[in-house]
């Protein structure tokens, strides 16, 4: 009875033992082939690992992952970057992808990211031949051609990574398709076409990015009915039209960036209080955007970063534009505004930048912006303030080092009091003023200062030697 069991527990363990050899040493044939395959097309690998791929226990080999009851392999991470505890290596691999890829038919990632030198072109029958596929990470290589139409097959596809290689034709409208869809990344490659609409069908995209490509046409009509939304990165395409953003339901979106492209029309958005709550930065400068910026503009109330410049946008600025209380960076040079700058300005305490230059606003400038106690940057050059003189006030913020008031009709002589600002000044622009006298000498004494700009005054002086002191 005893020896029975006992007998039993031996032949299990046996079993046991064997059934795990079997899942270290054969790898499915097919797998192997795929992998073989793989290192085959590679023929420079600078990080060492394919070479270490001999034998045919391919679950053993370094970024291979298998799925223990099946021994199939489920992940290839061959990311170029390798981190290990205290060092970080950027390794290449030279070659060409092998379509073999496809014959891992339980593959659920593929992570050959940033290998840089992986030219070919991406497997036509991916679609149909990996559909485990949850991560597509091909970014930072060198390859070329087409995002397969098959792609939209992929059902559960959570994260496609293509950026950063020379891909062209259009993005698939399939790709539509991919309900778990998490993050497209397809910027600087060359996209060309249209946006498909069908990517406002991704109701789970947290992070749609395609800044950099060929795109023209329009924006996806509901692109902002996407509620998971965080980052939409649509900068530096050849895109035209409005901005369709009548309608929002982008709660989570913080960063917004769709500038460089042609679009027009006005900007309509927010519509009201808690529309786009969590909006932190905004970028929509050169564009051909006009009409004025909307009172509703201060309910964007996490606004941190915003850059309208470079548009056709008119009218005054919005007082609201105080209710900003978390602006860092506001860019709102090259457009037609006029007006005065509102007192609320002097609320945004976080301000470190403020650009008004090449508009139409006058003066007088509010001494409201003596509160702005962490401004380092201000530049108001070329509008029609009419300043007569350099406010003191201004000069005296704590926190400003860098002025622009380049054709602001500033008169008189170059004043004493830039000598003692309390922050040390290093850019200075007074071109295109009624500057006269000479050059003060004690201009030599700012030893921040790596620009100054006093051309096109009415200046009569030598160039003093104390200038050359500024190193
Ligand atoms: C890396 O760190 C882990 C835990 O922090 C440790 O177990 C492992 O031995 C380390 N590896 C090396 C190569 O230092
Ligand atoms: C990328 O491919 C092009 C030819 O298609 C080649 O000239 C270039 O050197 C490749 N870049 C790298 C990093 O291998
Ligand atoms: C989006 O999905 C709906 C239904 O889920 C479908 O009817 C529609 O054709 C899809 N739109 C696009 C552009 O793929
Ligand atoms: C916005 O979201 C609300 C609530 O989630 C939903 O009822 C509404 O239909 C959405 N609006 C649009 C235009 O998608
Ligand atoms: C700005 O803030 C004021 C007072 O805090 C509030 O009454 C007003 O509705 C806000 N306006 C906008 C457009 O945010
Ligand atoms: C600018 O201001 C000066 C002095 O305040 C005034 O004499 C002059 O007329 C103004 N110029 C314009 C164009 O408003
Ligand atoms: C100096 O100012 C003039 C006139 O504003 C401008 O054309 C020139 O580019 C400026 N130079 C530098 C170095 O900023």
């Amino acid at each position: 009875m005893c020896s029975q069991v006992l007998w039993v527990l031996v032949m299990f363990t046996i079993f046991t033992f064997m059934e795990g050899r079997k899942v270290v040493e054969a790898c499915s044939p097919n797998d192997l082939k795929g992998l073989i395959d793989l290192k085959n097309g590679i023929v420079i690998d600078t990080s060492g690992r394919l070479a270490k791929w001999v034998g045919e226990s391919c679950c053993q080999w370094e970024g291979i992952v298998c799925e223990k009851t099946t021994g199939r392999v489920t992940e290839i991470n061959l990311p170029g970057l390798i981190s290990t505890n205290d060092s970080l290596f950027q390794s290449q691999m030279t070659g060409l992808l092998s379509h073999s890829i496809t014959l891992l038919s339980f593959l659920e990632v593929i992570d050959l990211g940033e290998l840089y030198g992986l030219a070919g072109t991406i497997p036509p029958t991916i679609g149909f031949l990996l559909p485990n596929l949850r991560k597509l990470y091909l970014y930072g290589n060198n390859l070329t051609g087409p995002i397969p139409e098959s792609i939209g097959k992929l059902s559960k596809l959570q994260e496609l990574a293509l950026h950063e290689n020379s891909l062209s034709g259009s993005i698939p409208s399939s790709i539509g398709n991919l309900e778990n869809l998490n993050r497209l990344l397809l910027y600087t490659n060359r996209f060309s076409g249209v946006t498909p609409d069908s990517l406002t069908n991704l109701t789970n995209l947290v992070e749609l990015d395609l800044h950099s490509n060929i795109l023209t046409g329009h924006i996806p009509d509901r692109i902002g009915q996407l509620p998971a939304l965080k980052n939409l990165d649509f900068s530096n395409n050849q895109l035209s039209g409005k901005i369709p953003l009548s309608v929002t339901n982008l709660t989570a979106i913080s960063v917004m960036y769709m500038d460089t492209n042609n679009l027009e029309g006005s900007i309509l958005f927010p519509l009201m209080s808690g529309d786009l709550p969590s909006l932190a930065f905004l970028r929509l400068h050169d564009n051909q955007l006009s009409g004025t910026i909307p009172l509703n503009f201060g309910y964007l109330i996490s606004l941190q970063r915003v850059s309208l410049a470079n548009n056709k946008l008119e009218g005054a600025l919005p007082f609201s534009l105080g209710n900003l209380s978390s602006l860092t960076e506001l860019y709102l040079n090259g457009n037609f505004l006029s007006g005065q700058v509102p007192t609320s300005i002097g609320k945004l305490s976080q301000l470190l930048i403020l650009t008004i230059s090449n508009n139409l606003i006058q003066g007088p400038l509010p001494r409201a912006i003596s509160s702005l106690q962490n401004l380092q940057m201000l530049d108001l050059s070329f509008n029609r303030l009419n300043l007569s003189t350099i406010p003191k006030w201004l000069i005296e913020l704590p926190s400003l080092s860098r002025i622009y008031l380049a054709g602001s009709g500033i008169q008189g002589q170059v004043p004493d009091f830039l000598q003692t600002t309390p922050s040390q000044l290093q850019e200075l622009d007074l071109s295109v003023n009624h500057l006269t006298g000479s050059i003060p000498p004690w201009l030599g004494s700012l030893s921040h200062l790596y620009l100054l700009n006093l051309s096109r005054n009415s200046l009569v002086s030598d160039i003093p030697d104390s200038i050359t002191k500024l190193t």
